[in-house]
């Protein structure tokens, strides 16, 4: 058995066929088994699909977003280091990425936008300068397994387009390609759970993208999460629930913690509370399947101390002031476009 190169190798199997828009393609991050990339080539699962295993990873962007997706699939092997080319505003972060986490992290962005896939991951405000420095850098060929050693800056004329995952909020697909004409453009949307594997990813599909590298693509957020193919139409309320609603959990949690310190815990142990209420009550409504007004009703018994905190949260507009922030995040999005 040869030893594979450096590479975005070892996808999750079995691959699955395309799902129909607002599935899960897996529930299951990290836990299927893997292939070895000599074994993808040989279309293990006989899913009749030339397979795609790129070598190298542009990553356009290292900040939160493109740590949050990548650390968890460098840290258990899946994304291999060595495989990845990130490029970054200033030489100050690019050095001091470089120095943590092992990677190869510059200023320059000739390389990152020489691989046959790139994560592009900047904030929209920065976009066009992006673009403009990628202007002129030769493009990769996407080329499958089985002819993946092709070098960086090869021909176009001689393979498929490379790829370009976009997480940039609200950023139309249109745009995207419109920018980079180069490229075949798919526009993912993940949350920054994805840290901790218990991530959602919601990927609307530009032109042209093959199907081995669309199960590419699939496999690889996979690993951190759920993967939902959404027309684009609803990224931006995705979105809006998705990446922004951690921070409205956060906040939550933050609160329900003060409140338990204003009532007499410590601080430490209100903290923990707050936590663990928080994620007990998504399992129990998830496992069970409960209608959220179900446990509420489950929980709050006649004259009892549950029913007097929610006349208290209605009263306080609590309901209402969750639906306006996900609608706020969603107009917000729209607007980036
Ligand atoms: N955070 C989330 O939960 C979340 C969720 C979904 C989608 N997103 C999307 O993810 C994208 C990134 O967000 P973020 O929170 O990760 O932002 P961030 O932490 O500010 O990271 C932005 C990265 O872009 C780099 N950068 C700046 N100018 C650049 C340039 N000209 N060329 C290449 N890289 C450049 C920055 O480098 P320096 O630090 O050196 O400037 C930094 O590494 C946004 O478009 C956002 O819409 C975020």
């Amino acid at each position: 058995m040869h030893t594979p190169e450096p590479g975005l190798v070892q996808p999750m199997a079995p691959p699955s066929p395309t799902p129909k828009a607002g599935s899960p393609v897996t529930g299951r991050p990290g836990t299927g088994p893997l292939i070895a990339v000599e074994h993808a080539a040989e279309d293990p699962a006989g899913s009749g699909l030339e397979p795609f295993a790129p070598l190298r990873l542009g990553v356009v962007g290292f900040g939160r977003m493109a740590q949050a997706l990548l650390l968890p699939l460098i840290d258990s092997g899946l994304v291999q280091a060595e495989a990845v080319r990130a490029v970054v505003g200033s030489e100050a972060s690019a050095a001091r990425l470089a120095a943590q986490h092992g990677l190869v992290v510059s200023s320059d962005p000739s390389q990152a936008w020489q691989a046959p896939v790139l994560l592009l991951a900047v904030k929209p405000q920065v976009l066009a300068a992006a673009a403009q420095a990628a202007q002129g850098i030769p493009s990769a060929v996407a080329a499958p397994a089985a002819s993946a050693g092709t070098p960086a800056g090869a021909s176009q004329a001689a393979g498929p387009k490379p790829l370009l995952i976009s997480v940039l909020a609200g950023v139309t697909l249109a745009r995207l390609q419109a920018l980079f004409p180069a490229h075949r453009i798919v526009r993912a949307v993940p949350n920054t759970p994805a840290l901790v594997r218990q991530g959602l990813t919601g990927l609307a599909w530009g032109e042209g993208i093959s199907a081995p590298q669309q199960l590419w693509v699939r496999q690889l957020f996979a690993q951190v999460g759920e993967v939902l193919d959404l027309p684009e139409s609803q990224l931006d309320a995705f979105l809006a629930l998705t990446s922004s609603g951690p921070a409205y959990v956060a906040l939550v949690a933050e609160a329900l913690a003060d409140g338990a310190v204003a009532a007499g815990l410590p601080r430490a142990l209100a903290l923990r509370l707050a936590h663990r209420t928080l994620a007990g009550t998504a399992a129990l409504l998830q496992e069970q399947e409960l209608h959220p007004a179900q446990l509420k009703d489950m929980v709050a018994s006649p004259g009892g101390t549950t029913i007097a905190g929610l006349r208290q949260l209605e009263r306080s507009g609590v309901r209402s002031a969750l639906i306006e922030a996900v609608v706020a995040a969603a107009e917000r999005s729209r607007q980036l476009a």
